[in-house]
């Protein structure tokens, strides 16, 4: 079955109050690097998996790709986006990727933001975004660094001495894919660990290709705005994948 969290009122307000905050790891590290691996946008068809709120989608239409559809599995998060990002050149569809169905070869860049890790079966996933996308389409998606899904005991992964300085991160049952729960704004949110050679080669059996891989670090300025965000420079919370048809 498929779990749609974000549906759920005590995990959704608690992760909306997250998402309004100015600084944020959204707004400082993923959103900027999801951006930066971005194509031009002029006059593409773009498909967004889990689209949230619409921020994204939004940002696409700003910077003149042609349409976006915009999935998402949860209603809470579609409601905002349509009060917030609604445009005539933004179709929202409460929706789950997995069941999502549409003709061959419909969109030129495919982009998830931070869903795919809720996805349980990324092989099937994998296969519908490659047959969806263009020849020379572009595929580009984040997910929680497998380093920090891995542990089957995630409630913080660092590892701290007595005075409360972190030692080391702590990382466990990497080979070992498959279900995880956690506790994240609310107790029993299901994500999904996959190694990194799994994500990539599930890419390359589908026919893409790579071509980049961002593990990404804050900038200066994030760090200033954020300062709890400077711990990115010592392991990466987030993997995006850039592939190719
Ligand atoms: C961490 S949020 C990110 C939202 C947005 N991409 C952003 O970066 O602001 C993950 C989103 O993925 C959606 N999601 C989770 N599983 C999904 C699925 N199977 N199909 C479509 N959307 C899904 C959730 O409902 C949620 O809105």
């Amino acid at each position: 079955m498929k779990q749609n969290i974000y549906d759920n009122p005590e995990f959704f307000h608690q992760y909306k109050a997250l998402r309004q905050k100015t600084s944020n790891y959204n707004r400082l590290l993923e959103q900027p690097t999801m951006k930066s691996l971005l194509p031009p946008l002029l006059n593409l068809q773009i498909l967004d998996i889990g689209c949230g709120m619409g921020e994204f989608a939004k940002y696409c239409i700003d910077h003149h790709a042609k349409h976006v559809t915009a999935l998402d599995v949860s209603s809470n998060m579609l409601t905002i986006a349509q009060l917030e990002n609604a445009h005539p050149q933004i179709d929202y569809q409460l929706q789950a990727i997995e069941d999502y169905e549409v003709a061959a070869h419909r969109f030129d860049c495919i982009t998830s933001s931070l869903s795919l890790h809720y996805v349980k079966d990324f092989e099937a996933v994998i296969g519908q975004i490659a047959r969806m996308l263009s020849p020379d389409g572009v595929f580009i998606f984040s997910v929680e660094h497998p380093i920090a899904t891995s542990r089957k005991t995630m409630e913080d992964n660092w590892i701290y001495d007595t005075q409360g300085y972190r030692l080391h991160y702590a990382m466990d049952h990497y080979q070992e894919e498959g279900l995880r729960q956690q506790t994240w704004l609310v107790d029993g949110v299901v994500k999904y660990h996959r190694t990194i050679a799994t994500m990539i080669n599930t890419l390359i059996d589908h026919g893409l290709s790579i071509d980049k891989i961002v593990e990404p670090i804050p900038s200066k300025e994030a760090i200033q705005q954020l300062p709890s965000i400077e711990k990115e420079l010592r392991r990466p919370s987030f993997l995006f994948i850039k592939a190719k048809k």
